[in-house]
């Protein structure tokens, strides 16, 4: 059966992408942020999960105001980088896994969670850059992966309590699909920070802290800024392990671009 062996929770700054794309990681700014992540691709590299399911948000860019499904589990198989502006990422194609993803989808469509089907998706900086921060600079990624869209770029998002209910099903869900899978969760974005507003610039280490500390709902827009909401994809993360996963590995440091890079290692005791 398939099982999933860890979560990993990591923010996913675009100008990181950037760093990593023109060469600039040993740039002291961006040293320091890449320098927490050094752990984690070895701790990643030596795991060898077969599948990655990455809680990731989409800006905009596959989906148009015109339409934005809250969930949205992506079913082909592959996924290429999108053109966020200036180009695809030079990232390799993303590789999904149609059948155990299709399962997910039949099964947490039975559990009451009514997903949005996506057989055709290009990724943006929300999926590139988590996958680049774990597995660094690659000419194939090491694993498949199965990418669950979330709605937190148009009102209304889910809520922190949908969100960890949805992360529950999803752990039933792979646990029921018979092939012998090691997989590994993501809950990506965040932490705290505003791009836009009066409040443009806000980071609330405090609060990002705390949340680090209990993965618990809260109120994001007001304590963490309107981008903040994006912390509501680490609890799916959250809710599909159990209680026997505890934190093995933590990185913070603050500022990358405009946030704070939040990053956690959950693994079963
Ligand atoms: C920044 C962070 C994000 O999560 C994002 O989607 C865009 C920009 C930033 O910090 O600049
Ligand atoms: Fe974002």
């Amino acid at each position: 059966m398939a099982k999933i062996v860890a979560g990993v929770g990591c923010s996913h700054v675009p100008a990181i992408g950037a760093a990593l794309d023109l060469g600039k990681t040993e740039d002291p700014y961006w040293q320091r942020v890449f320098s927490g992540f050094e752990h984690s691709k070895q701790w990643i590299k030596d795991l060898k999960p077969d599948v990655a399911i990455v809680v990731f948000n989409d800006h905009a860019t596959a989906f148009s105001v015109d339409m934005i499904p809250t969930f949205a589990l992506g079913c082909a198989d592959e996924f290429p980088p999108a053109d966020e502006g200036w180009g695809p990422r030079p990232v390799p194609v993303v590789r999904g896994h149609a059948e155990f993803a299709s399962h997910i989808a039949q099964f947490v469509i039975l559990d009451e969670f009514d997903l949005t089907v996506v057989n055709r998706m290009e990724v943006d900086h929300g999926l590139t850059v988590p996958l680049s921060l774990m597995f660094g600079k690659v000419d194939r990624w090491p694993c498949r992966v199965v990418p669950l869209a979330v709605n937190v770029v148009m009102f209304p998002p889910p809520t922190g309590r949908r969100c960890y209910a949805l992360g529950q099903a999803i752990q039933k869900a792979v646990e029921s699909y018979p092939e012998d899978l090691r997989v590994v969760i993501f809950g990506t974005g965040g932490l705290s920070h505003q791009i836009s507003g009066p409040r443009a610039g806000l980071i609330n280490s405090a609060w990002d802290k705390s949340f680090l500390d209990g993965l618990t709902n809260v109120e994001y827009m007001r304590e963490a800024g309107a981008e903040g909401i994006e912390m509501v994809m680490w609890l799916i993360m959250r809710g599909a392990l159990d209680d026997t996963f505890q934190e093995t590995y933590r990185f913070y440091t603050v500022p990358a671009s405009n946030t704070a890079v939040g990053h956690i290692i959950l693994e079963p005791r």
